[in-house]
């Protein structure tokens, strides 16, 4: 056994372009406290799955997404096994995976395009279409369905003024329903890009769309 101390390095090892340290990466400045804009007090603040500043045509890959999508091939005995974290970052660079994504992707990865969008298809994560700026998914499985989750998700589309799974005209919000979110101790549960929001009734939902729609991109 090798004398080499254990290093885990955090989810997949990779900071991005954002060149966040482990710390914040694990986002240990969220543990232990409650977040007044939301946050779960147990969970770490999980490193953002898509870039402020999307583009549905960006190439896969370039630049310092090349260089993770080879550092991803290397950690996986073969390049199918990287077909998870390969869709993850073209829609982190994209915003979405379209078809036209999981060829390219199949491509690299030298898979068949029915095999590709077999798998990103199956997994709700990997949004099929563009979403807004913030995709707000509103849990409406039992727990939070029994608190009024209905009610919260129809304050949502009707503060976004955008139907089901659309994005909203000025762009900014998609809003979908989610299967438990396993925050049901605190329903209803909304999740907002990677941020949880708890307990939340429709009467918090103007104030979050309204902060939500004022911030900068990246904030949020
Ligand atoms: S039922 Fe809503 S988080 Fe579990």
């Amino acid at each position: 056994m090798s004398d080499a101390p254990f290093r885990n390095p955090g989810w997949a090892g990779n900071t991005g372009g954002f060149e966040l340290s482990e710390d914040q990466v694990r986002g240990d400045d969220f543990v232990g406290a409650r977040s007044v804009e939301g946050d779960h007090p147990s969970t770490a603040a999980t490193y953002p799955y898509m870039l402020a500043d999307k583009h549905p045509e960006a190439p896969l890959f370039e630049g310092d997404f090349q260089a993770r999508f080879e550092k991803i091939l290397t950690r996986y005995p073969t390049k199918q096994a990287a077909l998870l974290p390969t869709l993850g970052l073209a829609q982190e660079v994209r915003g979405h995976v379209g078809p036209e994504s999981m060829d390219r992707v199949a491509e690299l990865l030298g898979l068949s395009s029915a095999y590709v969008r077999g798998v990103a298809t199956f997994y709700t994560m990997y949004n099929k279409a563009p979403v807004g700026r913030y995709l707000v998914q509103v849990c409406t499985n039992i727990s939070c369905n029994l608190c009024g989750a209905d009610d919260v998700l129809e304050a949502f589309l009707r503060y976004t003024d955008s139907e089901m799974g659309e994005l909203s005209e000025d762009g900014n919000f998609t809003v979908i329903e989610a299967e438990c979110l396993a925050a049901c101790g605190f329903p209803t549960c909304v999740q907002i890009n990677s941020r949880y929001y708890e307990n939340v009734t429709p009467a918090d939902v103007p104030k979050i769309i309204e902060r939500l729609a004022a911030a900068g991109p990246g904030e949020g």
